[in-house]
C-alpha cells in the first residue's frame, strides 16, 4: 500500500510536472509567436518609404521624422522635445558625432527607446540617420551653385575690382582728405596727379609709388592705411608688379 501510495505520489508529481512544463512551454512560445507577429504585423515604421532616402534633413524629415516621430513631438508633450523644425531636431544632434547625440542614440536603446512602443526603425533608417549625423548632420544636400570667385589677373581692371575698389577707394576718392589728396577711383585720376606723378612708371614697378607704397616694411606707412591693416597678398601683389612690369596701361 505504501509503495503503491508512493508510487500513485510519484506517478501525481511527474504527471503535475509533464503539465507545468507543457503549459509554460505553450504560454511561452504563444508569447513569443504573438511578439514576433506582432512586430512584423502592426509596426507602422516597417512601411516607411526609404526608397529615395538621402543624408540630409529635408529627406529625411520627409521619409522618418513625419510619418515616424511626429505625432508624439510635435511640441505638445512637454516631455518629448519638439521635433518641428530643423532647428528644434538640431538640439538633440551633435553634428558629425552619432555617437553623441540624443537623436541617434535614442533609438538605439541606449537612452530610451524611440520611437516609444511603436516597433523599431528599419535598419536603414537607422543607418542613414547615423550618415546624416556623421557627415556633418546639414538641412540641404545640395547647396545652391554660388559663382566660382573670380581669379585675380594681372591687368588694370581685375586689379581694380578686385583690390583697389576694395581696399583703397575708403580712403583714395575724390579729393578726400583721408588719402592725401590721391584719387584712385579711375585710372586718370590715378596717373594725373600732379603731387603723386610716378603712380605708375611702366615697366618699372620698384620706381611706382603704388608699387613701393604697398611693399614698404614699416606698417606704419604701407598701404593700405590704417596701421594695423593687413598688407595685400602675396599673389595680389605680384599681379599688379606683373601688370606694371608689362606696361600698367589702362586695358
Ligand atoms: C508614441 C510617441 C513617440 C514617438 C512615436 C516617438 N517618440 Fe521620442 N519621445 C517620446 C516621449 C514621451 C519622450 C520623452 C522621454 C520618454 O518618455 O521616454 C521622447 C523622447 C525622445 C528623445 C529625447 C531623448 C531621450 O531619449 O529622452 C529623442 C531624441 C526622441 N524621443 C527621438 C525620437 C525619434 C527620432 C522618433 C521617431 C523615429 C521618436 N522619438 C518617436 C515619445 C515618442
Ligand atoms: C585709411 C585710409 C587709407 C587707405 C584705406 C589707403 N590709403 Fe593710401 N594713403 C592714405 C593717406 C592718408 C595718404 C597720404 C599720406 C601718406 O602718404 O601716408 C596715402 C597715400 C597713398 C599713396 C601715395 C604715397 C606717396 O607718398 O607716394 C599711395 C600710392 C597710396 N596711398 C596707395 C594706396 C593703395 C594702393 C591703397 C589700397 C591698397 C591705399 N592707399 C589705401 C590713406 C589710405
Amino acid at each position: 500500500m505504501q509503495s503503491s501510495r508512493g508510487n500513485g505520489k510519484f506517478f501525481d508529481f511527474q504527471g503535475s510536472l509533464t503539465l507545468f512544463t507543457f503549459f509554460v512551454s505553450c504560454t511561452f512560445l504563444f508569447g513569443l509567436a504573438s511578439c514576433t507577429f506582432k512586430e512584423y504585423k502592426d509596426n507602422p515604421n516597417s512601411n516607411l518609404d526609404l526608397q529615395n532616402i538621402k543624408p540630409w534633413f529635408v529627406s529625411l524629415n520627409e521619409a522618418v521624422i513625419q510619418p515616424a516621430c511626429i505625432h508624439c513631438h510635435n511640441g505638445t508633450d512637454p516631455k518629448a522635445p519638439s521635433f518641428l523644425t530643423y532647428e528644434d531636431v538640431m538640439k538633440e544632434v551633435v553634428a558629425n558625432h552619432p555617437e553623441k547625440s540624443q537623436f541617434y542614440l535614442a533609438l538605439q536603446g541606449v537612452s530610451g527607446t524611440m520611437p516609444k512602443n511603436e516597433g523599431p526603425l528599419p535598419a536603414a533608417a537607422v543607418q542613414m540617420i547615423y550618415n546624416w549625423i556623421q557627415s556633418g548632420a546639414s538641412e540641404y544636400g545640395e547647396t545652391p551653385p554660388s559663382d566660382p570667385p573670380e581669379s585675380l589677373e594681372p591687368n588694370y581692371p581685375s586689379i581694380f575690382k578686385l583690390i583697389i575698389s576694395k581696399r583703397c577707394l575708403g580712403c583714395h576718392t575724390g579729393d578726400a582728405k583721408d588719402g592725401g589728396g590721391l584719387d584712385l577711383s579711375t585710372y586718370t585720376s590715378m596717373t594725373t596727379n600732379f603731387l603723386y606723378d610716378s603712380m605708375i612708371v611702366p615697366g618699372e614697378p620698384q620706381k611706382s609709388d603704388l608699387y613701393i607704397m604697398l611693399t614698404l616694411t614699416d606698417p606704419a606707412k604701407r598701404m593700405p592705411q590704417p596701421k594695423g591693416t593687413p598688407a595685400l597678398l602675396p599673389e595680389e601683389l605680384s599681379a599688379i608688379e606683373t601688370w606694371i612690369k608689362n606696361g600698367g596701361s589702362e586695358k
